[in-house]
């Protein structure tokens, strides 16, 4: 059949998916399935804080060159992943005084954007701001700077001083459907719209449970999109309790086919990226005790119903 990326293409969207050097450069069928099926990458960690400054001013982009080598040699866009989050965070970061915290943000994100300048489509700035009830996690930067629309106005212009063409997104889980954590990034881009900071888009991680895509996806996605910005699917698994049944494979493939329709059918929703690319380098049965099964591919390469499906949709 014709390969995803040529189906996306043909629709506007992309498809893309994240990627782990190591298995790039080692697992040669990894690496063919990715160069062929997809047309986005974002690295699974390697542009991660804890990756690129591990120590203070010390900078290692060697993992993220490579996958930007790899994304170039195949007209690949990257999604850089990720500025400013709570987690991956050296401890240096958190053990800054605080009036030291504003300075070390704006210079990791100087330092880091300035590095992929013209190499990146588009930037999650910030990742994660909101804990499960839809309040802002108090951070190292939250504390810093004076709260959440602060510290994160303050990271997109930064970003946006160091590479001004790329695209520049908060990403959060859990904010797909409707409801207290999805209004919190609402009205988070709102506030950041109203006072002109540059926000082009908001990234819905969408890592779901078998059969329970919210039925307010939609909906909740076109909501945002209505507010100026453009909306993506960043990080797209759908898990269930291993090992996987027949009606649990059957399942997923229509959650999948329902996620890509969704993002066909809003007018601002630029592409969907899977969160890893095979059941065998998938984070889900390392971080969800008992669940896995969560992607487009077995752990032996072999496409499942739900890359059926998505073919299908797209
Ligand atoms: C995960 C990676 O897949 C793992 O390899 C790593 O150990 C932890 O992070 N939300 C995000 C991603 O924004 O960066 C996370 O990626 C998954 C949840």
């Amino acid at each position: 059949g014709t390969p995803l990326r040529d189906l996306a293409a043909a629709k506007g969207i992309y498809m893309g998916v994240a990627l782990a050097n190591g298995t790039l450069s080692s697992d040669a069928t990894y690496k063919s399935i990715a160069a062929t099926q997809f047309n986005t990458v974002t690295p699974e960690n390697e542009m991660k804080w804890d990756t690129i400054e591990s120590s203070k001013g010390s900078f290692n982009y060697s993992g993220g060159d490579a996958i930007v080598s790899f994304a170039q040699a195949n007209s690949d866009k990257v999604r850089g992943h990720n500025l400013v989050w709570h987690s991956q965070l050296p401890g240096w970061v958190t053990s800054l005084p605080t009036n030291q915290v504003q300075a070390a943000m704006e210079n990791h994100i100087t330092n880091e954007v300035t590095h992929y300048k013209g190499k990146i489509y588009a930037w999650d700035v910030v990742n994660e701001p909101f804990d499960d009830s839809g309040n802002y996690r108090t951070d190292v930067f939250y504390n810093a700077m004076g709260g959440g629309v602060a510290y994160i106005a303050d990271a997109l212009k930064t970003a946006r001083a160091a590479d001004p063409a790329a695209k520049l997104y908060v990403n959060d889980y859990n904010i797909e459907g409707t409801g207290s954590k999805s209004d919190a990034m609402y009205n988070l881009v709102k506030s950041l719209k109203a006072q002109g900071a540059p926000i082009d888009g908001v990234g819905f991680e969408s890592h779901f449970i078998v059969g329970q895509v919210p039925s307010s996806l939609k909906a909740n996605m076109q909501r945002f999109a209505d507010l100026g910005v453009d909306v993506a699917i960043t990080e797209l698994d759908v898990r269930m309790p291993t090992p996987a049944t027949t009606a649990n494979l059957n399942q997923q493939a229509t959650d999948y086919a329902n996620v890509v329709n969704t993002c066909l059918a809003i007018t601002r929703c630029v592409g969907v990226t899977a969160w890893d690319l095979d059941d065998g380098h998938s984070w889900v049965p390392s971080t969800f005790s008992g669940q896995g099964a969560a992607t487009l591919y077995d752990a032996s390469y072999n496409p499942k119903p739900a890359y059926t499906a998505v073919q299908n949709a797209l």
